[in-house]
């Protein structure tokens, strides 16, 4: 980890500790530090029981929790400056509003599933930027869940928490699979993980980048998965899913067919066709990432995002023309690998490069991207980062 990197690191968990004392008037009891993610490879593919490969990263959602000795729980973010009551006995509409509805929602779920907390006062900060892509609202529930099950003594585990934070973002209109909660609650400072979703296996993977550096560029194209994007996406994947399954009478997921079977069906709705191409090819290039990397093979894995970023264009259609602009500039600059990250639609374009290109690639590409698009693209360097839950008591 870069020494800039800690500093950010601690630098949030101090304010979030002073945030809390100045707004409570006491120290907190208990600290999580709860990480975003970058997703190497393996894009929408997790809710089709398909293979992933995402990392914790040093971008953190802070939660600093103390008991109240009022009835209601408080709950205040640093990043918004605003603050929600939660009475005692009762339930509050949170409107549309993006952080706030989150922690209402996952509350109710968590009344739902017999986990009633005591008051708390919780204060929260991020370095995560919210919208770019990097997981910003699971990092939010997982470590509010984990926060909450520290200070209740709730033995919860982590998949159940999960589990938890994917129903709260499916009721508030997000299909999402759980790679996000995953990678969350269960990344390693030093690893990759392989996640399979089929048999909810983990593995992780030793990262040794050697001379390479991984950096992901904000294309400042706010990215929002609610807007019926994401799951109409879904819907039409899965559907061409049961058209094959019912062709080859088979079971099981597109893990279990090959992109020859997927031609020599009878013809079917493009776009469906193209969705299910997405999703087999995608699956083959996570299982050949994780052989790269383990062989240290970064130009060959480099290759393998560019493919996947090909297929997200053009047949899953989740990318966007200021990501392609960044990815055809970065082919150009002898860039390893670039590709649209995440949900898509904006967000983040995540590079493998040689530390020695990155300099002169991004004094090519954010004059030509503020030129054509009048925003200034961001570069931020990506460290791997972990889920840490401290007692203060
Ligand atoms: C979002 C979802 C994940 C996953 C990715 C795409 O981040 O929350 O479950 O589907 O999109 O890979």
């Amino acid at each position: 980890m870069s020494n800039s990197s800690t500093l950010i690191e601690e630098s949030v968990h101090i304010d979030c500790e002073i945030l809390f004392s100045e707004i409570y008037h006491v120290a907190p009891t208990i600290k999580v530090q709860s990480p975003g993610r970058i997703n190497l490879i393996g894009e929408h593919i997790d809710y089709y029981g398909g293979y992933v490969m995402p990392a914790a990263i040093d971008r953190y959602i802070v939660i600093c929790l103390g008991p109240a000795d009022q009835s209601d729980s408080k709950v205040y973010s640093g990043t918004f400056d605003e603050q929600i009551i939660i009475p005692a006995n009762g339930t509050i509409d949170p409107g549309n509003h993006h952080w706030k509805k989150y922690i209402i929602k996952v509350l109710e779920i968590l009344l739902e599933s017999g986990y009633k907390s005591r008051p708390f006062n919780v204060a929260l900060t991020s370095t995560i930027p919210v919208g770019a892509g990097l997981s910003s609202s699971a990092a939010l529930l997982c470590g509010f869940v984990s926060a909450l099950a520290e200070y209740n003594g709730w033995l919860i585990s982590l998949e159940k928490i999960a589990l938890i934070a994917q129903t709260t973002e499916h009721r508030l209109g997000t299909p999402c699979g759980l790679m996000d909660q995953y990678a969350s609650l269960m990344g390693k400072k030093d690893s990759f993980l392989l996640i399979d979703f089929d048999g909810l296996k983990i593995k992780e993977i030793k990262v040794d980048l050697k001379e390479y550096v991984l950096r992901l560029i904000n294309t400042k194209v706010h990215h929002e998965l609610t807007d019926g994007g994401y799951a109409r996406r879904r819907r039409e994947g899965e559907s061409a899913l049961e058209s094959l399954k019912s062709f080859y009478s088979k079971s099981g997921s597109y893990r279990e067919f090959s992109i020859d079977e997927l031609n020599a069906m009878p013809p079917f709705d493009q776009t469906e066709f193209k969705r299910a191409r997405h999703a087999i090819s995608e699956h083959q290039r996570v299982i050949q990432f994780a052989e790269a990397v383990a062989q240290g093979d970064f130009l060959f894995a480099g290759e393998l995002m560019y493919a996947t970023h090909e297929s997200l264009k053009h047949d899953y259609a989740v990318s966007c023309e200021e990501a392609d602009f960044i990815v055809e500039e970065a082919v150009k600059s002898g860039v390893a690998g670039a590709r649209i990250m995440g949900g898509g639609f904006g967000g983040c374009v995540l590079c493998l490069m040689d530390y020695s290109v990155e300099a002169a690639f991004k004094e090519v590409l954010v004059p030509a991207y503020e030129k054509k698009f009048g925003l200034t693209p961001e570069f931020i360097d990506v460290n791997l980062g972990e889920r840490v839950v401290t007692s203060l008591a």
